[in-house]
């Protein structure tokens, strides 16, 4: 790494987790949500109007987050951005859920896990999308419009639009109508 840029990654990390400490802590007041979403442009990621975010929220990599309107978001959720995470108008993250856009390669062989890096493969929520308490959404799924996660579920798979889907893995349970 070239001298030059190791201030610019100090000070984008520093301002990262300044971000992370405000948005954690703050609680879901209007006028605190207001200063989130603000703090959350200002890292750099794209946040609709009247989002409602409870405390606790951890979310690595601004840059590639965008959430849209009305989107509500429940203590303790983990968003792991770094490879891309859009979440759509009027969504509902449940309590303690994780969506995480990022593996680690894994490398032929026996070879150590830890170094080959990360692949990255954007997770999609669409609008109008319940996702219960305790979900964990893996890398490159994209949950159709209107969707309902239920409590605790691993989505390993994408779900169709207006499906109820539940369990580990996630399958689906029944259609709405
Ligand atoms: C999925 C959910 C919405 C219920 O949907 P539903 O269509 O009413 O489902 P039912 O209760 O009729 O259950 C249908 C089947 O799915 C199973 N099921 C329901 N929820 C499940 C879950 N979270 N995990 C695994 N299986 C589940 C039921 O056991 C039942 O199985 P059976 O047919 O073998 O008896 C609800 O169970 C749920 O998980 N809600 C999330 C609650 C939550 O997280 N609240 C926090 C607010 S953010």
């Amino acid at each position: 790494m070239s001298k030059s840029k190791t201030p610019n990654k100090f000070f984008k990390n520093l301002g990262d987790y300044t971000a992370i400490l405000l948005i954690s802590f703050l609680p879901h007041l209007s006028i605190f949500n207001k200063i989130k979403a603000s703090v959350m442009r200002s890292r750099g990621a794209l946040i609709g109007k009247r989002t409602k975010l409870l405390s606790g929220i951890w979310i690595d990599d601004f840059s590639f987050l965008e959430i849209n309107d009305d989107v509500s978001i429940a203590k303790d959720v983990i968003l792991v951005a770094t490879g891309g995470i859009k979440i759509g108008h009027r969504s509902m993250v449940g309590y303690g859920s994780k969506i995480l856009s990022t593996n680690h390669i894994i490398p032929p062989g026996k070879e150590s896990l830890r170094f080959p890096g990360l692949e990255y493969k954007k997770v999609t929520i669409g609008n109008d999308v319940w996702i219960g308490a305790g979900v964990i959404i893996l890398p490159g799924i994209t949950v159709g419009d209107g969707a309902i996660i239920g409590a605790g579920s691993v989505v390993t798979k994408s779900v169709n639009p207006y499906a109820i889907v539940a369990g580990v893995p996630a399958k689906t349970i029944r259609m709405r109508n």
